[in-house]
């Protein structure tokens, strides 16, 4: 019994010691593996049928990961994050808009070039967040609630690099649009200053300080520039001066009663300007547009203020293309010199800009002068409806002349809309029926001592022969509407 119990004892402490010696074999190969493999060599992950791409919408042509209208709270998982990382698809696009993140947190190693965080509650954004999206080229992080607290320079920081500060390479296009920031860092920009599209839309800055002043200033590449809603008065002479390619700016719906001429002077390379919704009453005297040779595309709309563009509004565009001029409710006047450029050593050579768009719809117009535009030739689209044309003198050369010439040359659709206002037996009458009427009337009839002739002409030559010229008139008139007739009317008018 003795002898076969110490047996037992000891077979069983050999064993426990061979286990024991080779868990400890194991743990010393496994660490010492470890050692030598820096980087674990991570399995194959098949992206379409990853948990990430049940979770959101993954479009392997597209290269877009859509985790929009999910209402996340979450950042993604370690899984999904490998997925991103190992799976067989790299993303291009990550949409995580219409969540409710509140962070963001620094990004893996990814190819991702669009990132679309808008419409969150992001608040705080990781330093370096965007350091290892190496391809970075477009961020949108608009409709969130940064404020000016966390809003730092180190946020942007990319990789070393021999030429900048630690750059974010490709970054080109940022939207900050509808946060709460109210300036900016003088530095914000400095890891990346290659922007070339930036909107600070919706943030209420009120003015621009110094250090927001030298931010943009950095931005030495910038072509589009949005500062729409900002609660803006003026705007400080050297905020577009930083970018020879500027060439759009959005100034729409902020708080300016003059053209901020002088910053816009400074933009030599404007190509298009919006400054609808402010509150500027007259466009005129010493609130006119500064020169600005480039620019094509101007609207001044929607502004409930305005009632008068004045002498020499538009001479400074020179080659201004399309202009949009709609829906001031109070705007009646605009002057017959606003476009005319004199020279200055010689007073009679004037010219013009040759405009191919003009929208003048939903204003409180009642002429149009001729002698606006020096040369209507070169319209191709116009707009004149909706506004309070006066059709009392009929041989005005709106009705006679202009309104013919957009329904015979550049479309009839383009007169279905322009109506009478005045006087009031002709009100919410088309003018082009005005004019076909008043057209029809001459052609048929003649005015004073010749009624006499008519009859009497009637009388001798017949009342056959009367009904066969009506006749051929009615032919005329349906297959070339007056084209020709209009046309050299027209024309003549501006060979003077
Ligand atoms: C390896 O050793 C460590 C302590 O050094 C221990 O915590 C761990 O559990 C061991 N691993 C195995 C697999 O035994
Ligand atoms: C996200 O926020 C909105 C607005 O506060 C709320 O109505 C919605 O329930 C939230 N969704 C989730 C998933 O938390
Ligand atoms: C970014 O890349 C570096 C170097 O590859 C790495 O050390 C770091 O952990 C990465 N950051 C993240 C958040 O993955
Ligand atoms: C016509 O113009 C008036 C005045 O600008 C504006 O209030 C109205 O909305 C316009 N109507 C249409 C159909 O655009
Ligand atoms: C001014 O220009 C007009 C038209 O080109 C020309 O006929 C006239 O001689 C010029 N006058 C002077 C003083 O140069």
């Amino acid at each position: 019994m003795r002898v076969s119990w110490s047996l037992f004892l000891i077979v069983s402490s050999l064993f426990l010691l061979s286990v024991y010696s080779e868990e400890v074999k194991v743990n010393t190969t496994t660490t010492a593996a470890a050692k030598t493999k820096v980087e674990p060599k991570h399995p194959p992950v098949e992206t379409l049928k990853s948990a990430l791409c049940k979770k959101c919408k993954c479009d392997k042509f597209k290269l877009l990961l859509d985790c929009s209208h999910l209402g996340l709270t979450e950042w993604f998982k370690v899984d999904e994050i490998d997925t991103l990382i190992y799976g067989s698809i790299a993303f291009e696009t990550i949409d995580l808009s219409h969540n409710n993140l509140t962070e963001v947190p620094a990004f893996p190693n990814l190819r991702v070039k669009n990132l679309l965080l808008n419409f969150n509650k992001i608040d705080k954004i990781a330093d370096q967040a965007f350091l290892n999206l190496t391809l970075l080229t477009k961020l949108d992080l608009s409709n969130n609630k940064i404020n000016n607290n966390g809003f730092i320079p180190n946020i942007f920081e990319g990789h070393y690099s021999t030429t900048e500060y630690l750059p974010l390479e490709y970054l080109r296009e940022l939207n900050l649009a509808d946060n709460e920031l109210h300036k900016l860092r003088e530095d914000i920009f400095e890891h990346c200053d290659n922007l070339e599209i930036l909107s600070l839309s919706r943030n209420g800055f009120k003015m621009f300080d110094k250090d927001t002043i030298h931010a943009i200033e950095d931005l030495h590449n910038l072509k589009f520039l949005d500062l729409s809603y900002m609660q803006l008065s003026n705007l400080p002479h050297e905020i577009l001066h930083a970018s020879d390619s500027l060439d759009t700016v959005v100034l729409t719906g902020n708080l300016f009663k003059k053209i901020p001429a002088d910053a816009l002077g400074n933009s030599i390379n404007l190509k298009r300007l919006n400054l609808d919704e402010n509150p500027i009453v007259e466009v005129g005297g010493d609130s006119v547009f500064p020169k600005l040779e480039g620019l094509e595309y101007l609207s001044l709309s929607y502004m409930s203020d305005l009632k008068t563009i004045g002498v020499g509004a538009f001479s400074n565009l020179p080659n201004l293309k399309t202009l949009q001029i709609s829906h001031n409710q109070l705007l009646t006047t605009i002057s017959v010199e606003a476009f005319a450029s004199y020279d200055k050593k010689n007073t009679s050579i004037v010219t013009y800009p040759k405009l191919e768009n003009l929208y003048l719809d939903s204003n409180n117009l009642k002429k149009l002068d001729e002698k606006l535009l020096y040369n209507w030739q070169s319209l191709q689209q116009i707009n004149l409806n909706n506004n309070t044309w006066d059709c009392d003198d009929h041989n005005t050369w709106l009705v006679s002349y202009f309104v013919p010439f957009i329904h015979n040359f550049l479309g009839s659709s383009m007169t279905r809309n322009i109506k009478c206002a005045t006087p009031a037996d002709m009100k919410d009458k088309l003018v082009y029926e005005v004019h076909v009427q008043t057209r029809d009337s001459t052609v048929e009839g003649t005015s004073g001592g010749s009624i006499v002739l008519g009859i009497f002409i009637g009388i001798v030559v017949g009342i056959p022969m009367t009904f066969g010229v009506l006749l051929i008139l009615r032919k005329y008139r349906n297959n070339t509407p007056s084209v020709n007739y209009n046309r050299a009317r027209f024309e003549n008018n501006f060979d003077i």
